[in-house]
């Protein structure tokens, strides 16, 4: 998401904020800042501020012509969560005596309420975002001691964060805080970083400390001193990082793909951020649609192409199970050319991870000049898709670099799956006590693909013995069908490798000719109403000598002793179960693309973004 940077020290902080603004250029960005507190003596004391609304390198030829001096600063990219990419909306916000100075990357859940709150004590906002509710709380806890007065402005902030903040009045103290979003403190030579990335700091330090959940850096002349919102002390970790840039890019990843992959958990974590009560109410910022309105509608069309396609039809799937409204996915590229029958009882939902796929687009205003009520679901703040769709739902997964989808795959599937009980709920669909089920499997999914990332290495192993076959057929019923037909796109995008996906009942009718023992198959057997017809299809499959890697339920001996490999997944929702297959299945692609040597990250013919028909 965000990059964040702030500066403590002997030297100039303006050309080391520059220097790190641009090297979190990487994450993708729509607008930067940077504020540095000038003056030393206490009556010229003031800080300057400068923001672009575009590239960093605007913001830098502002600086450059228009250099602030000082050794206390803080800068920020945007990749813009709430409101616009503009001018008012690029951090540094401040507080209204324009003080207090903060960056901020997260999503502050209960902004709206506080903003209220502080509206209602007379604090001005000027920005859309959620961030400036940070600086006015902080100037409504501020009562001569600015750590303190933090302390407690975040005592009252539900969400994500990663903070740097600085008072004027304080020209020694460069503060940083976080809660489920990273941060670091770099330790230098009489001087102090504060950083969303340590690829910001790589060239100034190697020693840095780690903040753990809820913990705040107070960093000053003297060394950064770390504390829980309580005030209780607490030694952080330092860690030796011997990274150069591109490795701190990749997080020390040898891939983006792979470190993609390993922020699964904290996508899906975002995508469900403020957005799931306890008792499964879900609501959408940017697709605030009244319960009555949407009841009306009676009929779901789901657009997509290439991995957003495979989440179209996973929506489909769980639309018409949980809500019980007819609902079809579709190819955008074929839909653009058809003769729709719907219209204005039609909600259409369109799935792009970058918001600018051409044919996607297109399929939007298609569905938008039938009188179809159209949301986005994307990763991209105001991309066309946000923007010409009436309502938007945002991934929040943080920028995917790798060609390939992956985490905006798995953000894709959540967000489908708060929709679908957002739909199910109003059509009066789901109990509260189903819904409740549901909410604990969702909410226990980014620590389940955490346990499932750290089998890595078991994944890894059986990848690098399969990747000797030339052709592979993935297969799947009801979810488990898009499941299997992700995994064989993932195989064939980044490792060159035929694969194809099928259903259980199709597999009769053609695929099955193929197989023989070099064209092994991935069945997608975990527990679903149609597991039994999944093992029945495995056996047909032996019979005819292919090898078979079975995905089953932990537990589950149906296929002992038939397929060559079983993988075990835990026992989870059928939901949680299609999110997990999905994430085994990108791992085992990454390392058969990896034993073949291939450029996983830059795959050969493929595009990040397709803007072209
Ligand atoms: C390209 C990318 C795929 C992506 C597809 C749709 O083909 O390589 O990874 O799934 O476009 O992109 P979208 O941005 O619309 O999700």
């Amino acid at each position: 998401m965000c990059g964040i940077i702030g500066y403590l020290g002997d030297r100039e902080a303006t050309p080391i904020l520059m220097e790190s603004l641009k090297r979190l250029e990487y994450r993708g960005y729509d607008s930067a800042g940077v504020a540095v507190l000038e003056g030393h003596q206490r009556a010229d004391r003031h800080t300057s501020v400068t923001k672009s609304e575009s590239k960093v390198d605007v913001l830098i030829e502002k600086l450059q012509a228009n250099m602030p001096t000082g050794k206390l600063g803080i800068g920020h990219t945007r990749w813009a969560t709430h409101g616009k990419p503009t001018y008012v909306n690029a951090h540094p916000h401040t507080d209204c005596t324009n003080r207090i100075y903060v960056v901020h990357n997260g999503i502050i859940e209960n902004f709206a309420e506080l903003k209220k709150e502080l509206e209602a004590a007379g604090h001005e906002f000027t920005s859309d975002t959620d961030t400036e509710v940070v600086p006015h709380l902080i100037e409504a806890n501020y009562k001569g001691d600015f750590l303190a007065a933090v302390r407690a402005a975040l005592k009252r902030i539900r969400g994500a964060y990663a903070l740097a903040m600085f008072s004027t009045d304080d020209p020694e103290l460069l503060v940083g805080a976080r809660l489920n979003a990273p941060l670091v403190v770099g330790l230098g030579e009489h001087e102090y970083y504060v950083a969303s990335d340590i690829t910001a700091i790589i060239p100034y330090t190697k020693r840095v400390l780690i903040l753990g959940e809820g913990e705040v850096a107070a960093v000053t002349p003297l060394g950064a001193e770390v504390s829980t919102l309580d005030g209780t002390t607490v030694k952080p970790k330092l860690v030796h990082v011997d990274w150069d840039v591109s490795q701190a890019q990749k997080g020390g990843f040898a891939h983006f793909m792979l470190k993609e992959i390993h922020d699964t958990p904290e996508a899906v974590a975002n995508a469900m951020r403020g957005r799931l009560t306890d008792d499964g109410i879900v609501s959408f910022r940017e697709f605030d649609v009244e319960d009555k309105k949407l009841k009306g509608y009676e009929e779901v069309l789901l657009l997509g192409m290439g991995t957003s396609r495979h989440a179209a039809m996973v929506g489909e799937f769980l639309i018409e199970d949980w809500a019980g409204i007819p609902a079809r996915a579709q190819d955008a590229s074929e839909f653009r050319y058809r003769r729709p029958t719907f219209g204005p009882k039609t909600l259409a939902v369109v799935l792009t991870q970058s918001g600018e796929t051409a044919d996607t687009l297109v399929g939007l205003h298609r569905a938008k000049e039938r009188g179809a009520l159209t949301v986005a679901v994307t990763n991209v703040f105001a991309s066309s898709a946000a923007r010409d769709a009436d309502g938007a739902i945002y991934l929040h997964a943080g920028p995917e670099i790798g060609v390939a989808s992956t985490k905006t795959l798995t953000a894709h599937m959540v967000s489908l799956g708060l929709l679908s009980l957002r739909l199910a709920t109003v059509n009066g669909r789901v109990s509260l006590e189903r819904r409740r089920e549901l909410v604990t499997a969702l909410r226990a999914l980014p620590d389940q693909v955490r346990e499932l990332i750290d089998r890595e290495k078991e994944i890894a192993k059986i990848a690098h013995r399969y990747s000797r076959y030339r052709n592979f057929m993935y297969f799947g019923r009801g979810l488990g069908y898009p499941v299997a037909l992700e995994g064989a796109l993932k195989l064939k995008e980044i490792s060159y490798v035929h694969a194809e996906g099928t259903t259980g009942g199709e597999l009769k009718h053609g695929p099955i000719a193929l197989l023989d023992k070099e064209f092994p198959v991935v069945a997608i057997c975990t527990a679903s109403p149609t597991k039994d017809k999944m093992v029945s299809n495995v056996h047909e499959i032996v019979a005819r000598n292919a090898p078979v890697l079975a995905l089953i339920t932990k537990g589950d001996r149906s296929l002992d002793d038939v397929a060559m490999d079983v993988f075990e997944m835990p026992a989870v929702e059928e939901v949680a179960s299609a999110i997990l297959n999905t994430v085994m299945l990108q791992l085992f692609a990454y390392h058969v693309a990896i034993k073949l040597g291939q450029d996983v990250d830059q795959p050969r013919n493929l595009a990040k973004s397709v803007t072209v028909e």
